[in-house]
């Protein structure tokens, strides 16, 4: 007897196309052991604090029991740092989650979402797993003056319809490491309705140094219809232990919780968590590293006559100008690990996350 389950399948689950996760890295780990350089996935190469270390070490003995629902103790801390309430804020099993969470929260198949062309690959998933319809705006032109493929707000506020629930944005974006000011930010809400919820996510908040780009959270007491999410999976150096979290309105928080998953963030990651947002010079510190070897990095791509996109990230986007899927595999045979981005849209082009210096000098050798 056959069981068609994918008939069975509501239709937005029909909808999805399986996740595409990139390269097998336990198997990779396993074939080139310390000679692989994991540049794909945009983690911070530093590690965490050592305090978050020592928290998950403290916490150890207590994994026989559940973790607190809700996350006290951390919420309390990111209230403290963030300055708003802890009924703004919603935590996750990293902000992956909580992309998701918003959509199937407010949005259904008589909604629609807005995002931007080259955004965040979740922004679609999230969409489709609503069964809300998706309109993808164009992204800025390849040959912008100044951002290249970036998010063109003008372009996704005149986009937003009476049945729009949500727009998602990512400032700074990956794929493409672009950004926007707080100016262009501020008059594409003030164009937005109030019964339109405008996600920013800013996962690589914590890297930015332009000082024209400061995080939306600012924006929440005049914008009850704004959700900034937030990650530790990337300055913070715990993405294997998902942790995110959105900060809204408390009625907009309220609404989350009636679908979040009451235990979705584990004991260890809460512990990890709290201690890693105590040491702020850790995230200093990472930041500075960062914007000096993405620098060092681009400019030594740039000498190559490559076109390194701006960023404002943990990693660069290259436009090889031409189908870069032959120089992933030879990087990817020399065990350099980088993520292609056909699946974007963008076959010419390959996106890098800044490593070690070994690494990074790795990637150089190997692109030769
Ligand atoms: C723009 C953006 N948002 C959200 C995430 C999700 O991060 P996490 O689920 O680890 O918090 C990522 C991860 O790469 C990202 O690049």
């Amino acid at each position: 007897m056959t069981f068609d389950a994918a008939a069975f399948a509501n239709a937005a689950t029909r909808a999805l196309r399986t996740y595409d996760p990139g390269h097998d890295l336990p198997a990779l780990r396993k074939r080139f052991g310390a000679g692989l350089a994991e540049l794909g996935s945009n983690e911070n190469p530093l590690g965490p604090s050592s305090h978050a270390l020592t928290a998950i070490q403290a916490a150890l003995p207590e994994v026989f029991r559940y973790p607190d629902p809700q996350g006290a103790a951390l919420k309390a801390a990111l209230a403290q740092h963030l300055r708003v309430d802890t009924a703004q804020i919603t935590l996750g099993n990293g902000s992956h989650e909580l992309l998701m969470l918003i959509a199937q929260c407010f949005a259904d198949a008589s909604t629609s979402i807005v995002f931007s062309e080259f955004g965040f690959a979740v922004f679609p998933i999230a969409t489709a797993a609503a069964g809300a319809q998706a309109i993808r705006v164009p992204a800025l032109p390849r040959d912008h003056a100044t951002m290249p493929l970036g998010h063109d707000l003008k372009a996704m506020a005149a986009a937003i319809r009476a049945d729009t629930r949500v727009v998602y944005i990512a400032n700074p974006n990956n794929p493409t490491g672009t950004w926007f000011d707080d100016a262009a930010l501020e008059s594409f809400l003030a164009r937005v309705p109030a019964t339109t919820l405008v996600v920013i996510d800013e996962a690589y908040q914590e890297y930015v140094v332009e000082s024209k780009v400061s995080s939306a959270l600012r924006l929440l007491p005049h914008y009850p219809n704004v959700i900034v999410t937030r990650t530790f999976s990337k300055a913070y150096a715990l993405a294997g232990l998902r942790v995110g979290y959105a900060v809204s309105a408390p009625e907009v928080a309220a609404v989350l919780e009636l679908l979040r998953e009451s235990f979705n963030v584990n004991g260890l990651a809460l512990a990890a968590a709290t201690a890693a947002l105590a040491d702020q010079a850790h995230v200093a510190r990472a930041r500075d590293w960062n914007l000096a070897e993405r620098e060092w990095m681009a400019a030594a791509l740039r000498k190559r006559e490559l076109r390194v996109l701006p960023s404002q990230t943990n990693f660069v986007l290259i436009d090889f100008a031409r189908d870069a899927a032959p120089i992933e595999r030879a990087l990817f045979e020399r065990g350099v690990i980088v993520r292609p981005m056909g699946g974007y849209g963008l076959p010419e082009c390959l996106r890098i996350s800044v490593g070690t210096r070994a690494e990074n000098e790795r990637l150089l050798d190997a692109l030769l």
